[in-house]
């Protein structure tokens, strides 16, 4: 008999195909994600759960599946799952790094880029019959080239990231909790303090997991570090911005603009007071988000849920239990 698993959304066909080769699968086949009673009654019975970042996987869904081997993650963060819980209990985590560093890095530059020359107002404008005539200082933005690039998280994502901007010919400044002394090398990227990094750069990107110390890191006080021209790119998770701070930059010309990928919360109320401002870009979560990107995510999660689920080690785990 195959062993009987939950999958809290559709997968691309050849991921699903894979499977369903090698479980009995249950799935919550709607748009939104399946509320969290509803996530614990059908895991009950279920000896593995791929679960995406939207799905909060807490001890105590964890107590309602005993026979639970594996929780498989479609996302390369797992802010959403109770890592510790899992361990506790032997539960493996598997996650997707690596096939989506390319895709997000991509987008980090697609909004930094977007932000520095104004391209969402500047599509505004014509759409809205303002186009009347070249002019010299319509829609005036940022340099990009040659410019300094604050990299807040060096890990493969802030890496590749930096890779771009060479071409770009940027200085990269970077903040880690841990020196990279081999991105150093390779990437030319200069180590500094949180703080230095925000003051020096033209453009802060940020690459960190959300934790108890990334959670609203860029906050009044940091953000009022940074130049009153700097441009801040979040590609990461939402909470690592206090919203609420960086309406108030924004308003304030504290910073000159910010292109958010992810925001807190998500998604973010159609009548948020951010959405009110033309120097803040926000789009819904999508840096991952090409085909065959999110083609290969969904394989990953299914190997290592196929791997948990015959007790072996995860190809990509996150806890050593
Ligand atoms: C992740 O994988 O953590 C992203 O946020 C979505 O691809």
């Amino acid at each position: 008999m195959k062993p009987k698993v939950y999958v809290t959304r559709r997968l691309p066909k050849v991921a699903w195909d894979e499977l369903i080769e090698a479980c009995d699968a249950e799935l919550w086949d709607e748009e939104f994600p399946p509320p969290h009673e509803e996530l614990l009654a059908r895991v009950a019975d279920k000896e593995g759960l791929l679960c995406l970042l939207t799905d909060r996987i807490d001890a105590d869904l964890m107590d309602s599946a005993p026979n639970l081997k594996v929780i498989s993650q479609c996302a390369v963060g797992f802010d959403n799952i109770d890592v510790a819980a899992a361990t506790a209990r032997g539960v493996p985590v598997g996650h997707t790094p690596g096939v989506l560093t390319d895709a997000t890095a991509d987008f980090a530059w697609a909004l930094l880029m977007s932000a520095a020359r104004r391209v969402p107002e500047a599509v505004d404008y014509v759409r809205a019959g303002k186009w009347n005539t070249w002019g010299l200082t319509v829609l005036l933005g940022q340099r990009v080239y040659g410019m300094t690039l604050g990299v807040v998280g060096m890990g493969r994502i802030g890496q590749a990231v930096a890779e771009r901007a060479r071409g770009f010919n940027m200085r990269i400044l970077y903040y880690d909790a841990f020196r990279q002394p081999e991105a150093e090398e390779r990437l030319g990227v200069e180590y500094r303090s949180l703080e230095e990094v925000l003051a020096g750069s033209d453009f802060v990107t940020l690459h960190v997991n959300l934790t108890d110390e990334t959670r609203h890191m860029i906050n009044a006080r940091t953000l009022a570090m940074m130049k009153p021209t700097a441009i801040v790119i979040n590609t990461s998770r939402g909470p690592v911005i206090d919203m609420d701070a960086l309406y108030d930059a924004l308003k304030a010309g504290v910073i000159v603009y910010a292109a958010l990928d992810v925001t807190d919360p998500e998604p973010l109320p159609a009548d948020h007071k951010l959405l009110t401002l033309s120097n803040c870009i926000i789009n819904p979560h999508i840096a991952s988000g090409t085909i065959a990107t999110r083609t290969l995510m969904a394989q990953m999660a299914v190997r290592n849920l196929i791997a948990g689920l015959r007790g072996e080690a995860l190809p990509n785990q996150v806890n050593s239990l």
